[in-house]
């Protein structure tokens, strides 16, 4: 890592009991402006705090007499055989955590046996992560410039790199109001190793970064980033039901709902909130994944049960990448293998395709239930 920021090299398995420790724990060891800018959300973060807070107004119904010994957590998306319904979510800069930045994340990742998606803001080429991963599946996260070119470049560089998929961003045509950013005028210290030939990330801002990013991204993008990959497309971002059905008719082979983790808009509904809308509207018709809030494998849970096929994490893994590196990272995945595991056995669904047809409990439909006639 260039630059003269000083990230943590410490490579350690870690117990984790509570992702809420954990990330007090991160912020001892990761600097002031880049842990403002890892934790932050948009504005007053009234939609951060909805992502993981309006998980709890869908209680799991616990089920018992399930017969049920060890449920079973595989599952498969868009033609990649996972071990758990969990990927890691694309994150920018990630030398800020460890000097290992996104090769740890990406041997973390292929270590606890899931897909890492790389993010176009990387502190790494798409080439050194994917040797990282050592032939662990990877999907590359594009933000597209206003450069055509550059744009081709960039996932030319994808394609040699044997990603698998495209995700497309479209929630962050311009930076949300990160006022952590603003308080600690942060600035990113490395390198953006696959901007460094179109204007690098050293010394510039999230708002100045996306100032050059493409603003004007429609379904055409979509339709571009297929005909040119031939990959599948994963349109990220989205939290209506409207955008869900747009990405799929310009060919996505896939939704993520997400709301960037409340870094973008405010005042925005929780993600969870948005999913069961869009999962209706997409009718099975292309994978969904979710994102923003999961810290809990009942959360997991929850997705699954509203229409998620898989979730994606941010901060979690980057907080265990500060504290142990690839060790560290693995760490968060088997945390949240651990507690999903023990709901599924508590909810008594065997297996991942029981979870998506368990309806969670509506306290207002559900607690007249059963009444007599
Ligand atoms: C992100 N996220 C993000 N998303 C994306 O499409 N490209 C990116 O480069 C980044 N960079 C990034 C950096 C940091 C520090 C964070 C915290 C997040 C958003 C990310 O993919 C995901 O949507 C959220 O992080 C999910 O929410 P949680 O799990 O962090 O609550
Ligand atoms: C962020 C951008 C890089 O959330 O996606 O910081």
């Amino acid at each position: 890592m260039k630059g003269d920021y000083l990230a943590n090299d410490l490579v350690r398995e870690l117990r984790i009991i509570d992702l809420t420790e954990l990330e007090r724990e991160a912020a001892r060891v990761i600097g002031k402006g880049a842990m403002g800018y890892i934790r932050g959300g948009a504005g007053d973060e009234w939609t951060m705090r909805r992502n993981t807070a309006c998980f709890d107004e869908r209680p799991i119904l616990p089920r018992v007499l399930a017969s049920l010994a060890k449920p079973d957590t595989k599952c498969r998306i868009l033609g990649i055989d996972l071990p758990f319904p969990i990927i890691m979510a694309p994150v920018a800069a990630q030398g800020l955590a460890h000097v290992s930045a996104e090769a740890g994340t990406a041997r973390g990742t292929a270590e606890a046996g899931t897909i890492m998606c790389v993010s176009t803001y990387a502190g790494m080429t798409l080439e050194e992560i994917a040797l990282a991963g050592n032939g662990a599946p990877q999907w590359f996260q594009f933000y597209p410039s206003k450069d055509a070119g550059f744009n081709r470049h960039l996932l030319d560089q994808a394609l040699a790199g044997g990603y698998r998929a495209v995700v497309l961003t479209a929630d962050a045509t311009v930076g949300g109001n990160r006022e952590a950013d603003l308080r600690n005028r942060f600035v990113f210290p490395l390198k953006m190793a696959n901007l460094e030939q179109y204007g690098s990330g050293q010394g510039r801002s999230i708002e100045q970064i996306y100032a050059d990013a493409m603003q004007q991204i429609g379904p055409a993008e979509v339709e571009r980033i297929a005909a040119y990959t031939r990959l599948p497309v994963i349109v990220k971002g989205i939290q209506a039901p409207e955008d869900a059905l747009r990405a799929i008719d310009a060919g996505a082979a896939g939704v993520q709902v997400s709301n960037h983790g409340g870094r973008q808009l405010d005042g925005g509904p929780g993600s969870f909130e948005a999913l069961p809308a869009v999962a209706r509207a997409v009718n099975g018709r292309v994978p969904v994944i979710f994102d923003s809030g999961i810290r809990r494998g009942q959360h997991i849970f929850k997705a699954l049960a509203s229409g998620a096929d898989v979730v994606a994490i941010g901060r979690p893994a980057i907080y265990g990448l500060a504290l142990g590196g690839w060790m560290g990272v693995r760490s968060v995945f088997e945390f949240f293998r651990h507690e999903l595991e023990m709901v599924m056995q508590l909810a008594g669904t065997p297996d991942i395709e029981a979870v998506k047809k368990t309806r969670l409990f509506d306290p207002r439909a559900d607690a007249q239930a059963g009444d007599p006639a």
